[in-house]
């Protein structure tokens, strides 16, 4: 069976081509190589034994789209991953979000209402439920006004998934919120590749042990947490690869309650900036050099996950821990430098 996964030379997107590929999928990738690059291809193939097919798209332009779903019919789902996601550049430059992450969901939507069957995977974010009133975080929590072009662009997203799903029984959809991803395939052949400086914590830290950074900022400690710095939930990519394969077989087994659903993917575990840190420390045996900085805008204090549904209903619970998750980031990022 096919399945086009946008976004397949990604971080989340790599590592759940080769969990498809191990579960006798045949995939194909389209991606545009803006935030990752073809050379992915050859560490895929190297843990799978099976090179996916490529075709390098991108997905604004509406007529390589339509060509593409016209060559390849027997595509029967579709994993979508494809898309901006630094929510700083997103508030500089709002339109270039717009049209990337919301344009390019139209046009696939589009192709898809087409078909007599399909079936959509989104990648969507925690993000969407900004600061949450409870933890842990249920789907039943509140999705809040957006504080980011990014963040809104995943609530635009969920919303045009559910009204299309709505009008089209033949469409079956399901939107995976992560919580925050991290790690690397335990083969040390795909993971992370940040482009420049990285705004997440885990690279940072990982490059920072490695030399490349001179210290990490951590951006506050006076949060009334119990170290005063920032929960949340880290969550193994391979574990969330998983999790990707589990809704689509949900789908195309027919499983899916209603034809539009929504599942949040975390450990259920809150870890604090410090306790990320020391999980560092413990792995690597070296000590990171860091300092104490001002909070950075639009951080929220605490955010994991409530898994209830997602081990019940998927059927799918994280395995791994932050020292396991760490542990493969870090031989990632010293294979990486090698
Ligand atoms: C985690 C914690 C920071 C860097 C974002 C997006 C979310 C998703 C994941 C795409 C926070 C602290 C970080 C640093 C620090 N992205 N931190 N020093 O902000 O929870 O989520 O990335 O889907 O949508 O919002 O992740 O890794 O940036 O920050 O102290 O150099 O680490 O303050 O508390 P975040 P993050």
């Amino acid at each position: 069976m096919k399945i086009l996964v946008t976004g397949g030379l990604g971080f989340i997107g790599s590592h759940t081509v080769v969990e498809l590929q191990n579960e006798g999928f045949e995939v194909v990738i389209i991606d545009d190589c803006s935030n990752s690059s073809e050379k992915v291809l050859e560490g895929i193939s190297s843990i799978s034994g099976k090179m996916p097919i490529f075709e390098k798209i991108d997905l604004k332009e509406k007529a390589k789209v339509e060509d593409f779903f016209k060559r390849h019919q027997d595509v029967q789902g579709v994993i979508h991953f494809a898309a901006s996601k630094a929510v700083g550049e997103s508030v500089q430059k709002p339109l270039l979000y717009y049209e990337n992450n919301i344009g390019t969901l139209v046009y696939l939507l589009k192709e898809l209402s087409k078909k007599d069957n399909a079936s959509f995977i989104f990648s969507s974010s925690c993000t969407v439920y900004g600061q949450a009133d409870e933890m842990p975080i249920s789907e039943k929590a509140p999705v809040k006004p957006a504080e980011s072009p990014y963040g809104n662009t995943k609530q635009m997203g969920e919303e045009i998934i559910r009204d299309t799903c709505a009008v089209n029984p033949k469409l079956k959809a399901i939107a995976l919120r992560y919580f925050n991803p991290m790690g690397a395939h335990p083969s040390g052949s795909i993971g992370e590749l940040p482009i420049g400086v990285p705004q997440n914590l885990v690279p940072f830290i990982t490059q920072t042990g490695m030399g490349l950074r001179e210290e990490l900022s951590v951006f506050g400690d006076d949060y009334p947490t119990e170290d005063g710095t920032c929960i949340r939930d880290y969550i193994y990519v391979v574990d969330l690869a998983k999790a990707h394969v589990k809704a689509l077989q949900r789908l195309l087994g027919g499983k899916n309650q209603d034809n539009y659903e929504v599942f949040n993917l975390g450990t259920g575990k809150g870890s604090s900036v410090l306790e990320v840190i020391h999980s560092f420390e413990r792995v690597s045996g070296k000590k990171l050099n860091y300092k104490i900085v001002d909070r950075r805008a639009g951080d929220i204090v605490s955010a994991y996950a409530d898994t209830k549904k997602a081990n019940d209903v998927l059927g799918w619970k994280s395995q791994y821990t932050l020292d396991e998750a760490m542990k493969s980031a870090w031989e990632w990022e010293q294979k990486v430098r090698a």
